[in-house]
């Protein structure tokens, strides 16, 4: 009798533990999802971990939890699925990213995002809370068949509804010294803001290959380093003559800051072009630096913002120049960001790695006099 009551409490206490769960692989959902999970598999969520991302490589490689602790923090939200998740964030324990461990390449998967029951909310980083039942998928379409494979749970996830299903990993990540060192949103202030209508918008192809739809909603989660043709929209770039200057507005219609890493810088530059002759007027940058006693600092020594000129929410930013702009000139814009500050690219060794040292071009536009 005892020992069944033992046996019920350690039944109990292991279901009750993240430890347990076990996710169905993303491969699986290839043979009826093709083209989401086409999408899917070159998303930065597909390739989150240090053997598939050189950035987040290069900063874990540095980092006191790996090099002190052998402790792979990171894997709460860059790895979800590790099947020893529970060594990675519980104190004292010792588990690293093993190239070998098919549950940490898995990444951010597909049965982990569907699995996503509630969000806790914390101050360090939030936490998902995950169901216990395999193969049961919350989703979102109002009108679907049965799958063959698992089951749907259509409604009554709220953050499935609300697009917010993204915050437990994305709202803000505080370091020890109590600074945030990327924050979409820190006071729960997005709550009402919508990430999946923007990052994941309704694009042409099926949902499945068993039921044909017309659309379906983009799992290659448009961003900073890929699919950025996606978010244009959200930014206006318009021009304002005068006299003896000329002013260059940026609106950011976006409910974050242009950008959310602070490896990011954001550059606006800007040329005018008369009679065939071009002239490349200064670069503007936007950027946020975290460090500490006036100096830029590493993510986890960082204590403060040392600089914040990045483009906030909703912010519409003018950059004036002091160039008298003529009838016949053409002003050539672009706005466009490096994934790591240039000045940071050799600290990191990654001077060799293309993502790391290329500027992307966001937008560009044209203004003919
Ligand atoms: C609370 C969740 C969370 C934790 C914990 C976390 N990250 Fe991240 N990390 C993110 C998110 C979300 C992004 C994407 C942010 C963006 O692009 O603005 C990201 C992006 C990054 C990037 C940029 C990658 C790129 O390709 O540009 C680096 C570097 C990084 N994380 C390093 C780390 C390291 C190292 C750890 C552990 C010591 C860690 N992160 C722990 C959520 C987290
Ligand atoms: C044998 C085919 C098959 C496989 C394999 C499969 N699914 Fe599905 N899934 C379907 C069908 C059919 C639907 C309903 C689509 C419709 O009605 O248009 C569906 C719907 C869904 C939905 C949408 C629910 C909603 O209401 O929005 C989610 C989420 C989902 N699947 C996740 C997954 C994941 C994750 C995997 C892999 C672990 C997977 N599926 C593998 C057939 C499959
Ligand atoms: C389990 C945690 C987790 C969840 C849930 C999650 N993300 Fe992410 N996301 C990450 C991490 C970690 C990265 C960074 C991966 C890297 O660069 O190595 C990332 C990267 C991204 C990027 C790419 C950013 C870039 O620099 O290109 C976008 C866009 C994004 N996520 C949007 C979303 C949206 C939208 C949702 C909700 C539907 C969501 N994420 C849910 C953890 C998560
Ligand atoms: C109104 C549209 C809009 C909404 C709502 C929105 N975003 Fe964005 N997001 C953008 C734009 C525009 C960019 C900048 C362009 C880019 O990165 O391609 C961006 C960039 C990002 C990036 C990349 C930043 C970086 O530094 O790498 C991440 C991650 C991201 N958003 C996550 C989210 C999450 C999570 C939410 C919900 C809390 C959200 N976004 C809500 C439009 C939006
Ligand atoms: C970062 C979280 C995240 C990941 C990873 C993810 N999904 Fe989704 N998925 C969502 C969200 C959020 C929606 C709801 C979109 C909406 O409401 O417009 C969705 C919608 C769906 C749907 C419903 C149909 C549709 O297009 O609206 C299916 C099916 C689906 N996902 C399957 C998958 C499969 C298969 C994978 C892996 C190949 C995957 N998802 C990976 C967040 C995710």
């Amino acid at each position: 009798m005892k020992f069944i009551f033992l046996l019920l409490l350690f039944l109990i206490s292991v279901i009750a533990n993240d430890a347990v769960h076990t996710y169905a692989k993303s491969e699986e959902c290839k043979a009826c999802h093709t083209q989401i999970y086409k999408e899917y598999y070159g998303s930065m969520h597909a390739n989150a971990t240090p053997q598939k991302d050189p950035i987040h490589k290069a900063v874990w490689d540095r980092h006191p939890k790996n090099l002190k602790f052998e402790q792979y923090s990171c894997g709460k939200c860059h790895t979800p699925a590790a099947d020893d998740l529970d060594k990675m964030l519980t104190k004292g324990q010792k588990a690293l990213p093993d190239a070998t461990n098919e549950t940490h390449q898995e990444a951010i998967s597909c049965a982990y995002c569907h699995r996503i029951k509630s969000i806790e909310l914390h101050k360090i980083s939030n936490t998902n809370i995950m169901t216990n039942t395999e193969k049961n998928y919350f989703g979102t379409m109002l009108e679907h068949i049965e799958s063959p494979f698992h089951g749907i749970v259509s409604d009554g996830n709220e953050h499935m509804k609300n697009g917010n299903v993204c915050i437990g990993c994305h709202s803000h990540k505080m370091n020890k010294h109590g600074l945030n060192v990327c924050s979409t949103n820190i006071d729960n202030e997005l709550n009402a803001a919508n990430c999946v209508s923007c990052h994941m918008p309704k694009v042409d192809g099926s949902v499945s290959l068993l039921h044909e739809t017309k659309k379906h909603a983009f799992h290659g989660f448009a961003g900073a380093h890929f699919h950025s043709e996606m978010l244009t929209k959200y930014v206006d770039i318009s021009i304002l003559r005068e006299i003896n200057s000329f002013k260059i507005n940026i609106d950011n219609q976006t409910s974050h800051a242009l950008l959310l890493h602070p490896l990011r810088v954001a550059v606006l530059k800007v040329s005018v072009t008369r009679d065939a002759n071009v002239t490349q007027l200064k670069n503007e940058t936007f950027v946020r630096v975290i460090g500490a006693d006036g100096k830029p600092a590493m993510p986890w020594a960082a204590k403060t913002d040392i600089k914040n000129t990045m483009i906030k929410a909703n912010e519409k930013r003018v950059v004036k120049y002091d160039f008298k702009i003529l009838k016949g000139d053409k002003v050539d814009v672009v706005l466009g960001w490096f994934l790591v500050n240039p000045k940071a690219v050799k600290k990191l060794g990654l001077e060799n790695e293309k993502v790391a040292t290329e500027f992307n071009i966001f937008k560009k536009q044209s203004f003919n006099f």
